[in-house]
């Protein structure tokens, strides 16, 4: 099984960018965790980060056929991307999104995310231990696909 992590624009400046909001920690510092946790589970883990639309939607794209599971920050995309959301709703590989800040208690631009409607669920406010719940859940969520799948094959052999 595996989990790719996709992290939208200023999301590399995690650790400088507005502390008193994003916290301390760094990006590099949140995958290190996230890719204990993986190992610990057996679950492969990729990460990308980048600050620009099109190479995200390439990388949703890129998924498909390799990756069982998505994890997102599409950070200020998530309030304006159509295409970003398109290319998660056509990939049809369950997604959750994350947000480090709690977007509904905000600015009121940033209290809809158009990608999180396409999106299996969303974690908003908890800081970085957000990532670590929103692999839980994929966990969780790949677990009941493959018990699934395995339990068609049984019927169909
Ligand atoms: C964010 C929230 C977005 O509104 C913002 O544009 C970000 C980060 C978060 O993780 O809290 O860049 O996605």
């Amino acid at each position: 099984m595996k989990i790719v992590v996709i992290q939208g624009p200023n999301l590399n400046m995690l650790g400088v960018r507005e502390q008193h909001i994003y916290g301390p920690m760094k990006l590099e510092d949140i995958h290190a965790q996230m890719k204990n946790f993986a190992e610990q589970n057996g679950v492969e883990i990729e990460f990308f980060q980048s600050n620009l639309e099109g190479e995200i939607v390439d990388k949703i794209q890129e998924c498909l056929g390799d990756a069982d599971g998505i994890i997102i920050n599409p950070a200020a995309y998530s309030h304006t991307s159509i295409a970003i959301r398109d290319a998660l709703s056509a990939v049809e590989i369950p997604a959750i999104e994350v947000h480090l800040s709690n977007i509904h208690a905000r600015e009121d631009f940033r209290k809809k995310s158009i990608t999180a409607e396409v999106s299996a669920g969303v974690i908003a406010g908890m800081g970085p231990f957000g990532y670590h719940l929103a692999m839980v859940g994929m966990i969780q969520i790949m677990q009941e696909i493959k018990a699934m799948q395995d339990a068609q094959q049984e019927q169909e052999a």
